[in-house]
């Protein structure tokens, strides 16, 4: 008897005990994310280890609003840019061109790269003029989401919708985490007739609260319907790439259990039932859906309380939505362990950096800063190669401010002075109204001049932005 046969009369055998040996397992419905999937960027080097594209940032008609047409600024037509996917170790050649009426340069968030490959202008390399070229050129040594975006004039950069994914992949994570989707949450200010809002919006009180966009965006989509299969679970990359607003996603009788953030995996997940994240903030999660086969189950945002007004009287609203099923509910494999070993930094011969971040009086512009001076007069903190530093930054606002570092990744540090546990790797935290955060971090490497700034990008340009000069 062939073996085909075999497994045939098993498969009989079988049958009355465990349903489903010829049918494939259960998968998420056909087309489940067809209405939200980012186009991937084409990878033009034929070598495993080497991803090369090409990205140009250029004006293009969109349509985001139905039937109007918005002249948004994009990667290569889009909002967001084209989705790069490349894995841990591999290079990464970028091929840019800009065709918009300003300079502007690419910053890829998070990624620990060479300080020439940056994108700060003025410190790692010019601005790229329009009609000019840039080729970024770099390893991504860890495993995460991470985003690019441009650092010239980013508030209204990135308002204009520059910005997109960066996926680094990691093989020898465990399979069967559950069907990836990479989701990148924005939004975007736009008139009745769906041309963009100006990026002074609102003047001093723009400034002062951050510019948000009305309308909301999941991979450049209002609203859109993702499909899932009750019982199975998806595995959410999300980055929030808005210039000012914080997303905190809720979605009824269901916890997020966060695997991951802006460094890759956590020490161990945690489950939450909101999930909050602040401008340029990643996270990783797992989510098995469940409720009425047919249902329509809302992801909704909710006002996030980020100081002086931001809350009052703001509406909860819908960011997209799941549609379950009309299947009875599967059995997905159980959950492999998700773990990783990260070690604490050790803080005991940790020099200090400590920062505030202010709002300076005076006439006219709202400026903002760091101790007090404004980015465009600050001397840059020095530090060495092999450095370790314990931040501290105070908030003397009445508002949050999400701090971003560029070039290393850091340990938040809780009141005790000991990591936050589970323990993982940020660049990007939320200093809360009158409070203030502290992390531990160590220079591990590529000596240079880094930025470090509020993500809220309107307070960013507004001066609350500074530098390290890391010597070799
Ligand atoms: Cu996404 Cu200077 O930052
Ligand atoms: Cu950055
Ligand atoms: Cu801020």
């Amino acid at each position: 008897m062939s073996s085909e046969n075999t497994t045939i009369r098993l498969c009989l055998l079988l049958a009355a005990a465990a349903a489903g040996c010829t049918k494939e397992a259960p998968s998420q419905p056909e087309g489940w994310d067809s209405a939200v999937a980012l186009p991937p960027a084409v990878d033009l080097d034929s070598r495993a280890e080497v991803v090369e594209v090409d990205l140009t940032a250029r004006v293009e008609e969109v349509e985001i609003l139905p039937g109007k047409k918005t002249r948004a600024w994009t990667y290569n037509g889009g909002i967001p840019g084209p989705l790069i996917r490349a894995r841990v170790g591999d290079r990464v050649i970028v091929n840019f061109r800009n065709e918009l009426p300003a300079p502007t340069t690419i910053h890829w968030h998070g990624v620990r790269l060479l300080a020439e490959m940056d994108g700060a202008p003025g410190h790692s390399q010019p601005e790229t003029e329009p009609g000019g070229v840039f080729t970024y050129d770099f390893v991504v040594p860890d495993a995460g989401l991470y985003w690019y975006h441009p650092h010239v004039d980013s508030a209204a950069q990135a308002g204009n919708g520059l910005y997109g994914a960066l996926l680094v992949e990691d093989p020898a994570e465990p399979a069967a985490l559950g069907d990836e989707l990479v989701l990148v949450l924005s939004d975007i200010g736009l008139e009745e007739d769906g041309s963009l809002d100006p990026p002074d919006t609102g003047g001093n009180f723009g400034t002062l609260f951050g510019r948000e966009g009305d309308v909301l965006l999941v991979n450049g989509r209002v609203n859109p319907v993702i499909g899932a299969r009750i019982g199975l679970r998806q595995r959410w990359r999300l980055v929030n790439a808005s210039r000012s607003r914080y997303y905190q996603l809720a979605l009824a009788d269901h916890r997020f259990l966060r695997i991951g953030g802006d460094g890759g995996l956590l020490e161990h997940p945690v489950e939450t039932e909101r999930l909050v994240l602040t401008p340029g903030e990643r996270a990783d999660v797992l989510i098995e859906l469940r409720g009425a086969p047919g249902a329509t189950l809302p992801v909704r945002w909710v006002p996030y309380d980020r100081g002086y007004g931001t809350a009052f009287e703001r509406p909860e609203a819908e960011v997209f939505r799941l549609r379950l099923a009309d299947e009875p509910a599967a059995r997905d494999e159980p959950l492999p362990a998700v773990a990783r070993s990260i070690a604490p930094l050790d803080t005991a011969a940790a020099r200090r950096v400590d920062l505030q971040l202010t709002l300076q009086e005076g006439p006219g512009d709202v400026e903002m800063g760091i101790n007090g001076v404004p980015s465009w007069k600050a001397e840059p903190i020095v530090a060495a190669v092999g450095e370790t530093a314990v931040w501290t930054i105070e908030n003397t606002m009445d508002f949050d401010h999400p701090f971003h570092l560029h070039g290393f990744f850091f340990q938040v540090l809780g009141e005790d002075g000991r990591p936050v546990r589970p323990l993982e790797w940020k660049d990007t935290v939320n200093v809360p109204v009158d409070g203030a955060r502290r992390f531990v971090v160590r220079y591990d490497n590529r000596p240079g001049m880094w930025m470090f700034h509020c993500h809220i990008l309107d307070h960013a340009d507004a001066g609350m932005m500074g530098m390290l000069n890391v010597i070799p």
